[in-house]
């Protein structure tokens, strides 16, 4: 089964055909970084206008790079929400039109859910039930998968999510954005145990016990700088970076693993823009290894934004015979585990 999958929830302009869920025939992938980081941010006008221009360029490319034409497709996914509500209908209006036109069953994917099948891509032989640790620009959430259309969240951040604080951390440290792979690479020079931020524990609070923030030690690092700044102290912008980061990396890998052990997960799966993160990757590694469970990490261009974990997810709703209808909007605050493929 061939399913063209269609990304445009941010700042990537993104089309990929994938085969049966797993096999990736193509995967364009159009970044905007360059125009949005004069902004030191994505500007959402902005990002729905290079949608409009590059989309049908984009679709072109990822049907020739894997030779095949609409009319050899079994259905056409497209991500719906969550992302920026005008980004996300240029992705929608696109899907159903060309659905519409070329007679293919049109399939809404949950951009959350799908950055899960970048492993699923990846990795030939996993299968849920696993853990899904989805760490994005827009959210960072724990997920149990244990089916491919079955999610359940049991973590979310109540703040600021760890791309969001690595960007904002960034832009402080004077790094352009986006400030993730910057902070990265600033943090592979400085001296992570240089500076003790706070790491949040939520675990008194009622709502859930595997809910993240990061707001506070996005905040700290900001006090921490203006502490210096005031009493003239040297700043090292290196060993901000690492003890930040070193901070995001255990306070993600210390909530997996402990929600893994609890709810009884062997295997945990890392994905979303973060986990292109070698230090995220690493630590998570380390704390997976001490209670034996198997951990799976994609490349990382499969890691951000990108159509190819569209298809993968669109497959799996297409065969469980779940499609939209042509009603299909753009739902900017999606909830996990919600569907919007109507007919089953
Ligand atoms: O999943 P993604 O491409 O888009 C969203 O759905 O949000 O994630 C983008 C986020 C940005 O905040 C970016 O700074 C972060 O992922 N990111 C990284 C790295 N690469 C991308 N954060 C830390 N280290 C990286 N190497
Ligand atoms: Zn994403």
């Amino acid at each position: 089964m061939l399913i063209l999958g269609i990304e445009t929830s941010c700042d990537e302009t993104s089309a990929a055909v994938v085969r049966s869920g797993r096999e990736l025939l193509s995967n364009v992938i159009s970044s905007q970084i360059d125009i949005h980081k004069i902004y030191g941010g994505v500007v959402p006008e902005i990002a729905s206008r290079k949608h409009v221009e590059n989309i049908m360029l984009i679709i072109d490319q990822a049907l020739t790079e894997a030779s095949v034409t609409l009319e050899q497709l079994d259905g056409i996914a497209v991500t719906n929400g969550p992302g920026l509500v005008g980004a996300l209908l240029v992705g929608v209006a696109v899907a159903k039109t060309l659905a519409f036109a070329a007679d293919k069953p049109l399939i809404a994917a949950h951009h959350i859910e799908s950055h899960v099948f970048a492993n699923i891509l990846s990795f030939p032989d996993l299968h849920p039930s696993f853990l899904a640790l989805v760490v994005s620009g827009g959210h960072t959430s724990l997920i149990a998968v244990d089916d491919y259309n079955s999610y359940r969240l049991l973590g979310q951040t109540r703040d600021d999510a760890a791309g969001e604080a690595f960007d904002k951390v960034a832009r402080v440290l004077g790094l352009p954005y986006p400030g993730g792979p910057e902070v990265e690479k600033l943090a592979l020079n400085g001296n992570e145990h240089a500076i003790d931020f706070p790491r949040a524990r939520l675990k008194s609070l009622p709502v859930t016990n595997f809910d993240f923030s990061f707001s506070g030690l996005k905040s700290a690092v900001i006090n921490y700088l203006h502490n210096c700044e005031q009493r003239g102290v040297e700043i090292v912008i290196a060993d901000v970076a690492a003890s930040f980061q070193r901070v995001v990396c255990e306070t993600l890998a210390i909530n997996a693993v402990s929600a893994s052990k609890q709810f009884g997960y062997s295997k945990i799966v890392l994905a979303g823009g973060v986990a292109a993160n070698n230090k995220v990757r690493e630590t998570l590694q380390i704390y997976c290894k001490q209670k034996d469970i198997e951990l799976f990490v994609p490349p990382a261009v499969l890691c951000t934004d990108n159509a190819a974990m569209v298809a993968s997810r669109g497959y799996y709703s297409l065969i469980a015979g779940k499609t939209a209808g042509w009603d299909l909007n753009a739902v900017p605050n999606y909830p996990i585990g919600k569907n919007d493929n109507t007919s089953e």
